[in-house]
């Protein structure tokens, strides 16, 4: 079951163009299980009908506080208190001013008066008028009566002005909605992530790389920031955006990664260190022992003969980080809890249940706190895949299996498993 599975969220329209992209948010809230009903102001009907609101939320839309749908006249007080959340989206700028100021002349600001629990706004307008001192005050002001904004994002705008005013896409409205209502038992501490694969350059148009798509190391991320935490993640060449509110870092190669992950692990540990690391990176093991600095030609060697390339060892940085942290342990410091992933081809589990010898061994080997294991040739395992079929090895010898599973739980899962082994 999602996240969003029976949660009842209201989405409150404002009369912006960008009413438009709400209807995509509508359809994503329903095809993750919520329950939604729509509160549109006067304004938006100008933009959106109501008739594809209500088809698209599956209930009657709600517009005026004088025509109320249920008996007692109160459905702004009953929705304020029953909803788990309400999302603004969008917010312009005359809303703002008006729930900054406290106003309840319409259905939409009396249910905010109203309203307790949490509310996510998303604003979209003009830059000029985002950037006006009067809509900034009022920023501030909701911000300090407790109210959470995503947005507005910069790009091109409706009027063919560029600059910040654009209204977060649906997904990311979802997902700033999900870290609002998402318990936060990492808030305060710092993650160290690694992912996605490396490349090894071996002339100027040709490297050595794996299949890894970065998903697994995205989830992780993302469930760190829903549990609230302080995320730095480090990466190589992926097709994603990293997630927002994520401190990224982009590598090409392991030694690069090596380096930016050691550098972030030695600055954090000057202030304040990670409380975990979890490397799901797939780092390339070996790179061209010589970089060739022009393109190689076919023609360096004879047809049908063979040719051999040369390899170094890259750095193993889940090692180095497992042996920083046991010196860490041993000076009587907290070390962070560090994490690698085992993508292994071999079965990761015997006939009887308990994981290979050669995973122990990969554990003892690389003297980490935890591998969580998976065979990458299992049904819906593979790289790129959406889900994931893991097991956890602790180094105390403890085995945990999960089904196979969405990686974002996956993600989910392991966080909220890290966060016990947190002293
Ligand atoms: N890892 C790393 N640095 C490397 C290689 C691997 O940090 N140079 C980390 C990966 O991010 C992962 C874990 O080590 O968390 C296990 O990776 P894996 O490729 O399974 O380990 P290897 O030591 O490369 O073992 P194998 O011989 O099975 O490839």
């Amino acid at each position: 079951m999602g996240f969003w599975s029976g949660k009842y969220v209201a989405v409150a329209i404002g009369g912006g163009i960008a009413a438009y992209k709400s209807l995509e948010l509508l359809r994503l809230l329903r095809e993750e299980g919520a329950r939604v009903v729509v509160i549109a102001t006067a304004a938006a009907l100008h933009f959106v009908t109501t008739l594809t609101l209500q088809a698209l939320s599956g209930h009657v839309v709600r517009s005026d506080l004088f025509t109320p749908s249920e008996t007692d006249g109160m459905d702004h007080i009953r929705l304020a208190q029953e909803v788990d959340l309400l999302v603004i989206a969008p917010a312009t700028a005359d809303l703002l001013a008006r729930m900054a100021g406290g106003h309840g002349d319409d259905l939409l600001t009396t249910l905010l008066l109203a309203r307790t629990g949490p509310v996510l706004l998303a604003p979209a307008m003009n830059v000029a008028m985002w950037n006006h001192p009067a809509t900034q005050r009022n920023v501030v002001q909701l911000q300090a009566d407790g109210i959470t904004l995503v947005g507005p994002e910069h790009g091109l705008l409706a009027c063919g002005d560029q600059g910040q005013g654009r209204m977060t896409e649906p997904a990311h409205i979802l997902e700033a909605g999900r870290r609002l209502l998402a318990p936060k038992p990492w808030k305060g501490r710092a993650v160290l992530i690694t992912a996605g694969p490396t490349q090894e350059n071996w002339d100027p148009v040709r490297y050595l790389s794996n299949r890894s798509s970065g998903r697994m190391g995205w989830a992780v991320a993302q469930a760190a920031l829903r549990a609230g935490a302080e995320v730095t993640l480090i990466h190589g060449p992926v097709a994603m955006p990293p997630p927002q509110g994520a401190e990224a870092i982009a590598v090409v190669s392991a030694q690069q990664m090596y380096e930016a992950t050691l550098s972030c692990w030695e600055s954090a540990s000057a202030t304040r260190p990670f409380a975990a690391a979890i490397l799901t990176a797939a780092v390339a093991d070996f790179r061209p022992a010589v970089q060739q600095p022009g393109k190689i030609k076919k023609s360096s060697t004879e047809p049908g003969q063979q040719s051999q390339l040369a390899l170094s060892q890259n750095p193993d940085i889940l090692a180095t980080l497992a042996e920083r942290a046991n010196h860490m342990a041993q000076a009587g410091q907290t070390p962070p809890v560090v994490v690698g992933f085992a993508a292994e081809t071999d079965a990761t589990l015997d006939s009887t249940g308990s994981v290979s010898p050669l995973v122990r061994q990969k554990l003892a080997r690389k003297g980490c706190d935890l591998l969580v294991v998976n065979n990458v040739l299992a049904p819906g395992c593979g790289f790129g895949s959406s889900t994931n079929q893991v097991t956890l090895l602790h180094r105390s010898g403890d085995t945990v299996a999960w089904p196979l599973l969405d990686k974002d739980e996956v993600g989910e899962r392991l966080l909220d498993y890290l966060v016990h082994l947190l002293v």
